[in-house]
């Protein structure tokens, strides 16, 4: 049976950008069928709801999920179980893809595009293993209450259990198993917590050296355990000291941000959201709907080209064509080619005209 992809543009530049990815997708995997369903504040304008049953029905049915962006300040006034964000935080449950894989990887054109100077991120090609459905962004109860005194207090649950972190755990040693870098200063997993101030980072720290002490020490992958506040400054201090980076939700959430800019900008990451082998997994750009520059053609399409490319690779067993992406995306800098945020004045198609003329 075909394989098949579902796109779900949503807002912002999600649509801008997930063109250009489809025109990449045509060419590389052309007897992929894809189809397209509504999401976050594209959902939520036409059906009432930011995620639909049958978007998710969609979805589960689809060998592969890929994204554009959700959100946008036009759904500001919306109740949160109803805003475009709620959208995107149900699929990955409805999904239950636990294990999202945020690669920030330099490609050797954009160096001098980073913030940091070309010594620091020449090369590098490190992958931020996050914790998707879990911890404070699902913890209860939350929410926002008003004091007697008419003051308000609002408040979030911080929370993991044991298989909820050794199942997160297991990929990133996977991975790191797989990429074999030892020899880096932090090569291996980098485990990074707060828990030096927080119970759940205590516990997350203690199952994930439980978990290597009974299972894992035979792999050969080296641990290491680090405080994310550390960790956001040893990424800009020596990124290529990292290798593999396991984080729960929300350091994860904010340390790939701080990984995009290594890269260039944060129009240059994909991520790939998995969960048990067999299901399919969901494929987005790290950044948003950008607001700012939506419409009006100048949003870089290489975080979504480059979604593909790990939906092709994670999901859909593809890895030539996985390949023939990455390869055309470094091309395509080579000679030149620059949507706004890495300096240059392409538009998000023409972007994808110079990725397509490589392939
Ligand atoms: P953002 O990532 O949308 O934008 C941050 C900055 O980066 C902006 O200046 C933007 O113009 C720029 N930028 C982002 N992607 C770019 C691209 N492909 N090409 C060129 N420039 C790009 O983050 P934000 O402004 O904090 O959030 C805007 C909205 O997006 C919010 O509603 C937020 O909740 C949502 N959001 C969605 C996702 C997602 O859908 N996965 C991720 C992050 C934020
Ligand atoms: C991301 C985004 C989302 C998150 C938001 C839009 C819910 O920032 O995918 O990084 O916080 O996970
Ligand atoms: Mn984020």
């Amino acid at each position: 049976m075909a394989q098949t992809l579902l796109l779900l543009p949503g807002d912002g530049i999600g649509p801008e950008v997930i063109e250009q990815t489809v025109r990449v997708a045509e060419k590389v995997a052309p007897d992929l069928g894809l189809d397209y369903g509504l999401i976050g504040g594209a959902s939520y304008d036409e059906l009432g709801t930011p995620l639909s049953e049958d978007t998710i029905a969609k979805a589960k049915a689809s060998d592969a999920v890929l994204m554009g962006a959700v959100g946008g300040s036009k759904w500001d006034g919306v109740e949160r179980h109803n805003r475009p964000e709620a959208g995107l935080l149900g699929m990955r449950v409805a999904l239950d893809t636990y294990a999202n894989l945020r690669p920030a990887l330099c490609f050797d054109a954009l160096a001098d595009a980073s913030a940091l100077k070309r010594h620091l991120v020449e090369g590098l090609d490190i992958m931020i293993v996050r914790e998707l459905v879990g911890g404070v962004y699902f913890g209860q109860p939350k929410g926002i209450e008003t004091l007697e005194d008419g003051t308000r207090r609002g408040f979030d649950n911080a929370e993991y259990t044991t298989p909820e972190i050794h199942r997160i755990t297991r990929v990133a040693f996977d991975i790191a198993k797989g990429r074999g870098n030892y020899d880096r200063k932090w090569g291996g997993v980098c485990s990074v917590e707060k828990s030096n101030v927080m119970d759940s980072g205590l516990l997350w720290k203690q199952e994930v050296q439980a978990l290597y002490d009974a299972e894992l020490k035979d792999m050969g992958v080296p641990l290491h355990h680090m405080l994310a506040d550390a960790c956001a400054m040893q990424l800009v201090r020596e990124p290529k000291g990292f290798d593999v980076i396991l984080a729960d939700n929300l350091f994860g959430d904010i340390l790939s941000d701080e990984a995009s800019m290594l890269t260039g900008s944060i129009g240059m990451l994909p991520s790939a959201s998995l969960s048990d082998p067999g299901k399919p997994g969901f494929f987005e750009p790290v950044h948003g709907s950008a607001p700012d520059i939506a419409g009006q053609g100048k949003a870089n399409p290489c975080a979504a080209i480059l979604s593909l490319e790990m939906a092709l690779r994670w999901s859909l067993d593809r890895p030539d064509a996985a390949d023939a992406i990455t390869r055309a995306v470094g091309a395509a800098l080579e000679k030149g080619a620059r949507t706004g945020d890495l300096g240059g004045e392409l538009s998000t198609s023409g972007m994808g005209d110079a990725i397509l003329a490589e392939l």
